[in-house]
């Protein structure tokens, strides 16, 4: 057989060329970084976990009339995805203040903000994905204004659409990062959701205890990430081994 033909390498993932033209096929690995990938370890089973979650995130998104990439899981850890030219631009939608946001101004994490707030960062690991203003990505050409519009109004869908499904599994999404693509038909362009939605880039704490469950464990040294992000996914029904209730071993895909 053929040996397939990656197409690229990150940091958590790998791509392949799909089996028709216009597709690809995403792998998920085990590997975790943080801090621009000064932090690395291998996290076994995240991949899975991370494959399983993504598919989840985005077939609900789908249903409620936001496009994704998402065609369909393969297996443990690859989907069929389209193949799009990715906006090099973080969407960082944010309900409470944590991370960067806390730092840059200096606010307690946690804390509740006014509205969601919507930012963007230029993805460059050379630069340490800067954030950028708006005005940046239309006077620079990254985006129109049309477009900047049209990725506001899907990301704050999609955090009514996060924030609802994880407060119903006593959740909190603090906030959390998606990046758009664009596909070509015929003489239209259209923008979709792409890349993943996963504990790796979102923030979740637990809405009793505000425990994280998300890839800040990692980040902060918090404990086990994969215990966490199990956590995530047991809660919302989607633990690869809900399907095998018997004990017996049994094929997941
Ligand atoms: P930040 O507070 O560090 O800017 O992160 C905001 C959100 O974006 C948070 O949910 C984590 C996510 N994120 C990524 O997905 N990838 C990244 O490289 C970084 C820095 C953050």
């Amino acid at each position: 057989m053929a040996r397939r033909k990656l197409v690229y390498e990150g940091k958590a993932k790998i791509l392949y060329e799909g089996p028709e033209p216009g597709t690809l096929v995403q792998y998920f690995k085990d590997d975790a970084t943080a801090f621009n990938a000064e932090k690395k370890d291998v996290i076994d089973g995240k991949g899975v976990l991370n494959n399983r979650l993504s598919e989840f995130f985005m077939t609900g998104l789908q249903r409620i009339g936001i496009p994704t990439h998402f065609i369909k899981r393969l297996n443990m850890r690859e989907q069929l995805i389209r193949q799009v030219e990715i906006i090099p631009l973080e969407v960082i939608v944010r309900n409470f203040a944590a991370g960067s946001m806390a730092k840059r101004l200096g606010m307690e994490e946690g804390t509740q903000l006014p509205r969601p707030i919507v930012e963007f960062s230029y993805k460059d690991d050379s630069l340490g994905d800067p954030l950028v203003p708006e005005e940046y990505i239309v006077a620079l050409g990254w985006a129109s204004q049309q477009d900047l519009d049209d990725i506001i109004a899907m990301a704050l869908r999609v955090n009514d659409f996060m924030a609802g499904v994880m407060h119903g599994v006593g959740i909190k999404l603090i906030d959390f990062k998606i990046e758009i693509g664009r596909v070509y038909e015929g003489d239209f362009m259209r923008l979709i959701l792409a890349d993943e939605i996963s504990p790796d880039s979102c923030r979740l704490w637990d809405i009793e205890t505000n425990e994280k469950l998300d890839k800040d464990v990692f980040r902060r040294d918090l404990g086990s990430l994969s215990d966490a992000y199990t956590e995530v996914a047991r809660r919302l029904g989607v633990l690869p081994q809900n399907n095998a209730p018997s004990g017996k071993p049994t094929l997941v895909n």
